[in-house]
């Protein structure tokens, strides 16, 4: 198995995507190291590698499925200026300071740098879908698109390989808290297509990183089938009087 010993830091593992990549890079002989700020709800089956195991091999692969959308269906200018904080803390500070350790103490390090670094984006990130609620969301992931483009680029001449999976809906925590918990709210958004699960995301990551060094999957949409786009088309715009002058 490609995976088979290789070291692997996680960040997010305590649920949703991160925890099903966490079981599956498991199954394949991944040594793990897991971060979140929650304790892991199923990952006993996992036999985690606790980080001081193992210093100085961490971040042969890192994946970063941490992620959070907050306040929705708020529109940006009814946001708290404590949820787009919080949002931009965690899906881009967060995300770049957890990038920057882990070349730093990891991967540039071993013979002029070797690793994978498997960022969990979004389609949403390109096609910024009419979500009420998402504008911050979906720039952090816009943002990340453009990071993850620009750090592949600044890591030509290492062996570091920086690659983006991209999910569409997948049935998480994440969509929960998206909408305060309000269960109206996320049915209604879940209405008529079957959502993916994380299992199904985990397995997009795991046929990333088993590919060769030499082999990036630089990006990869994984989607519910019935999803073709995000992108709805907004009639109302065009009845209102402003559009019609
Ligand atoms: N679900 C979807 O439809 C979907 C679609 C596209 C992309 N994604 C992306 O996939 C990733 C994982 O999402 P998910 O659906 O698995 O969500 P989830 O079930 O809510 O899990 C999110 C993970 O992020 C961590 N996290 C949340 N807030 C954090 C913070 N402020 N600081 C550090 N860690 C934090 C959580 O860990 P702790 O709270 O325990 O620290 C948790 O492990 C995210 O980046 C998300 O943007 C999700």
């Amino acid at each position: 198995m490609a995976l088979n010993g290789k070291v692997v830091l996680l960040t997010g593992a305590s649920m949703g995507i991160g925890e099903a990549i966490a079981h599956s890079l498991a199954a394949e002989g991944a040594r793990l190291i897991l971060i979140s700020r929650t304790k892991a709800r199923r990952l006993r089956t996992c036999s985690p590698t606790h980080a001081d195991d193992s210093t100085g091999q961490a971040g042969e692969v890192d994946p970063d499925p941490a992620g959070l959308a907050l306040g929705a269906p708020a529109r940006f200018p009814e946001l708290s200026i404590a949820d787009i904080v919080t949002m931009n803390n965690t899906n881009v500070n967060g995300y770049m300071f957890m990038t920057h350790a882990v070349l730093n103490q990891a991967m540039l390090p071993r013979d002029g740098g070797v690793g994978t670094i498997l960022n969990i984006t979004s389609t949403t990130a390109l096609e910024a879908p009419p979500f009420p609620g998402e504008a911050v969301y979906h720039a952090n992931k816009a943002l990340q698109e453009a990071f993850t483009n620009a750090l592949r680029n600044e890591l030509s001449g290492t062996n570091i390989r920086v690659l983006a999976l991209r999910p569409g809906v997948v049935a998480t925590h994440f969509h929960e808290q998206r909408v305060g918990f309000d269960k109206e709210m996320y049915d209604e958004f879940m209405e008529g297509f079957q959502p993916l699960l994380s299992e199904d995301v985990a397995s997009a990551a795991v046929f990333m990183l088993s590919q060769p060094l030499n082999r990036s999957i630089k990006a990869l949409d994984v989607v519910p089938s019935g999803v073709y786009l995000l992108l709805l088309f907004h009639v109302s715009f065009f009845k209102s009087p402003v559009a019609l002058r």
